[in-house]
């Protein structure tokens, strides 16, 4: 039989051929593959940087870290060095009845720099598999205590924590639930604190005021059947980087703590200093009862994920008898490559101090996006961190693919949220590549 690739007329650009192969043999994710009739994918060769390129010249900023993943740089020599020596030692090994330096030192390191309290590491590969571990864990240690009932898990409106099953299930987006919703168990939705709107606006406050009283409300009435609160601290991502101030954090902190609910911080995304400190949390000077953690954790090379666990949840399954044990499992659970990256990630924000020198960078790009801010266009102009969002106004149904494709046009990879625009590249983007960034959104904006 004939592969895919030899029916691929020879005078395709290789870009083109690359296209038109994957189309045929890769699905791929959150994608109407009929669109790519229209819009093929596009192919790349090679990346450095914050940048792609693909295969005949043309060059794309990554202004979106590739999903929110990167974060030192495409082709990091210190990150390569890493796996490079990695890979000499132990790709990897299982987890169940084995352990390695790797793994071992990097459960040590995320507990020193965690919010105090969180000492055991538990680890899968997607965030999506972070979350999913994080709601066994609740509903299984009120199980150990003898309160099966507390079953259900409180949710924000518009909150985003994965798509298997039951990561769904605590996810507040339409357009991912429709299909399955058969599938999925109803959890209730609070009001969401977070808006399109700058953290100090008369909008922020007054959503973060009426989410601490729902909160409170419900916990009143309904905390006996309730296992945990999941939220994403500071930033909603999904939702179009909806923000909020940390006082609904802590107002959910001590809520939640008064009620015996358990606390999961879901920083898949906000985590590794995207909202200007190493984990959100620490806005709110706040520790949750469990922490999820992925993305940014390799510094977008591998897939890993992790939950980071309280004594109290890890002692409620340390015991003699097998069935009390947490036995979730996946085959690759700390896979030695994964965590090797990851320990090079925490070598460069130490030896970087990257927190610190974020702080300043976060200050250039809120002036040099000034620009966007002004554009009469745009609203809701924000910044958490290094994360910077606005919404633009004038727009039509086709806008928010039409906005993308004109940005490849242009160089710069922006995939908007609705009509949510936001920029969250690379820490190590350089001052002029982030002008460039500004000068091509707007230019974007204005074309469509
Ligand atoms: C807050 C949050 N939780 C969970 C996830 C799911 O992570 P993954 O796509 O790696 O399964 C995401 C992904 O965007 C996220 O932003």
């Amino acid at each position: 039989m004939k592969d895919s690739a030899s029916r691929v007329p020879d005078a395709m650009t290789r870009n083109a051929q690359w296209a038109a192969r994957s189309r045929k043999a890769v699905w791929h994710p959150c994608t109407q593959m009929k669109h790519h009739e229209r819009t093929p994918p596009l192919a790349i060769a090679r990346a450095f940087g914050a940048w792609l390129y693909d295969y005949e010249g043309g060059r794309y900023l990554d202004a979106v870290g590739s999903w929110w993943v990167n974060l030192f740089g495409h082709a990091n020599p210190r990150i390569n060095a890493a796996l490079a020596a990695q890979l000499c030692d132990l790709e990897h090994v299982m987890l169940a009845g084995f352990t390695h330096a790797s793994v071992v030192e990097l459960s040590e390191r995320l507990a020193a720099l965690a919010p105090r309290g969180l000492s055991h590491a538990f680890y899968g590969s997607d965030g999506a598999s972070a979350t999913e571990i994080a709601l066994k864990m609740s509903f299984h240690y009120w199980r150990q205590r003898g309160l099966s009932h507390k079953d259900r898990y409180l949710r924000l409106e518009g909150g985003y924590h994965g798509e298997t099953v039951g990561a769904l299930s605590v996810t507040d987006v339409a357009l991912f639930r429709e299909a399955y919703a058969p599938l999925l168990r109803e959890h209730p939705v609070l009001a969401s604190p977070a808006v399109h709107d700058a953290i100090d606006s008369h909008a922020a406050t007054q959503a973060t005021n009426e989410a601490i009283v729902a909160l409170e409300r419900f916990l009143g009435e309904q905390a006996d059947t309730t296992a945990a609160l999941i939220i994403e601290p500071l930033v909603q991502g999904a939702r179009g980087m909806a923000m909020y101030a940390s006082r609904y954090l802590a107002a959910a902190r001590e809520l939640t703590k008064r009620h015996h609910v358990h606390l999961i911080a879901d920083e898949i995304m906000t985590g590794f200093g995207r909202t200007g400190t190493m984990f959100a949390c620490e806005q709110a000077d706040i520790a949750p009862d469990l922490m999820c953690l992925s993305k940014g954790i390799t510094g977008g090379y591998l897939p890993l994920s992790c939950v980071l666990a309280t004594d109290e949840v890890f002692d409620a399954f340390y015991d003699d008898d097998v069935t009390r044990g947490f036995l979730h499992s996946h085959s690759y659970t700390g896979n030695a490559l994964a965590c090797r990256a990851a320990l090079v990630v925490l070598d460069i924000f130490e030896q970087d101090d990257v927190i610190a020198a974020n702080r300043e960078r976060a200050a250039r790009w809120r002036e040099m996006a000034g620009r966007v801010a002004a554009h009469p266009r745009v609203h809701g102009f924000r910044q958490c961190g290094m994360i910077v969002a606005f919404e633009v106004d004038g727009t039509d149904a086709g806008w928010t693919s039409r906005f993308a494709t004109e940005a490849l046009r242009r160089e710069i990879v922006l995939r908007p949220i609705g009509n949510s625009v936001y920029f969250m590249p690379p820490y190590t983007i350089a001052d002029d590549e982030f002008a460039f960034l500004v000068e091509r959104t707007i230019e974007t904006i204005d074309a469509t």
